[in-house]
């Protein structure tokens, strides 16, 4: 796949990436094969072995580790997350930390787990047992504010227009679009109080941003941190962000009418309207053709690279993978089996996609051996 370069215009809504954080190679390997289409065949030839790969990775520190030693703090911490659905076993106990911008690529086979796991951590789905901690928030109003979430899978309500639903997105998140003239006006921002949930009012000028903002309630006095930035997007900004997922030219067509790939895109839109510090991406790619997915890999890295952002990118695809995460972490049957750096890949001579294969390889012959399919996630 060809790496487009971004337009001026695309360039102005994620602005400058800077490129010291990735210690990644870019690579663009042509591979966008699904692992779980491997063969069940043994372990092919020209791949290095899942063993001889694990002795070699032996040697490197933990993801969890390097990120400690670089100060990084964790922002989601997961414990012994179990779930269930009746009788069958989804999540078997999942222990796993995110750090601050140490983005995430979650691969593993259909079934695997990985999308129950993400709308767990977004609060889509309920846990059978187990405590996930966000550094941001408690409340579950907090925890959404500060995080982004597209769906694999998307239904909207009837009778709605895709402008209706980024205008009701924006008030839900309290977001007011400025002109550019607007920038020095006063606006009045309501603030909905996390203590006493009731909401008081501010005045609060784009161009200068506060944080800290005490509720105006008798008897309340919460003092939150609220940070006026995030707050404001400009006109020119929200009419780039349109363009850059193609959202411009459906904003009157009704929500529910559009096509699949025009949906995705207007997905991923809603979810980053918002500039979120934790953003999770499901399957991302699917439906988009291969034009619009370099267009959004490259605005989803700089956002992420410009807003300090950290990413949780689940997909099948390793271009994307390579492209902006820098921990590789892998979901077989509810569990986490495999957690490394994309440097240490690199490090040891092979690309993601060498790397998944052979443990697709590997796993499939281990499962074959035990007479079990493929598509097994049973223990
Ligand atoms: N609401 C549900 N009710 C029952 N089973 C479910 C439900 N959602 C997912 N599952 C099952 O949980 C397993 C994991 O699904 P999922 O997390 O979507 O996997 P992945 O995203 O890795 O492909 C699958 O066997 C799926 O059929
Ligand atoms: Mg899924």
């Amino acid at each position: 796949m060809s790496e487009k370069k971004p337009s001026v215009e695309k360039k102005e809504v994620a602005k400058k990436a800077s490129s010291t954080k990735k210690t990644a190679v870019k690579k663009t390997t042509t591979s966008t094969k699904k692992p779980v289409a491997k063969s069940s065949s043994p372990q092919k030839k020209d791949l290095m072995h899942w063993t001889e790969i694990k002795e070699k990775m032996s040697k490197f520190p933990s993801p969890s580790d390097i990120a400690k030693e670089n100060g990084l703090k964790p922002i989601i911490e997961i414990k012994d997350l179990k779930k269930n659905y009746g009788k069958l076993k989804v999540l078997k106990g999942v222990n796993f930390d995110i750090y601050e911008t140490q983005d995430v690529g979650v691969i593993g086979a259909n079934g695997a787990g990985k999308s129950t796991l993400s709308e767990i951590v977004a609060q889509v789905k309920e846990s059978t047992s187990g405590e996930i901690k966000y550094s941001w928030g408690d409340t579950k109003r907090q925890i959404s504010r500060g995080m982004g979430i597209q769906f694999q899978e998307s239904t909207y309500p009837e009778g709605y227009k895709i402008i209706d639903l980024i205008q009701f997105y924006l008030d839900v998140n309290g977001i007011t679009v400025v002109e550019e003239d607007e920038n020095d006006k006063e606006f009045l921002k309501k603030i909905e109080c996390d203590k006493c949930k009731k909401p008081f009012f501010e005045k609060v000028k784009p161009s200068s941003p506060t944080t800290k903002h005490r509720c105006k309630r008798r008897n309340c006095g919460y003092e939150h941190e609220y940070n006026v930035a995030d707050k404001f997007i400009t006109r020119s900004h929200f009419d780039s962000l349109l363009k850059v997922f193609q959202v411009d030219g459906i904003t009157h067509k009704m929500a529910n009418a559009v096509s699949g790939g025009q949906q995705q895109r207007f997905n991923i839109l809603l979810g980053v309207l918002h500039q979120p510090k934790f953003l999770i991406l499901d399957e991302v790619s699917t439906g988009l053709d291969v034009e619009s997915r370099t267009d959004i890999k490259q605005f989803v890295k700089e956002l992420m690279e410009e807003n300090g952002g950290t990413l949780y990118l689940v997909t099948h695809n390793m271009d994307e993978i390579e492209f902006l995460s820098d921990r590789l972490v892998t979901v077989d049957a509810g569990k986490i089996v495999d957690d490394v750096m994309i440097s240490q890949i690199h490090e040891i001579g092979l690309d993601v996609s060498k790397y998944v294969d052979s443990f697709f390889a590997y796993r499939d012959e281990k499962y074959r051996k035990e007479g079990r399919s493929k598509n097994d996630q049973s223990e």
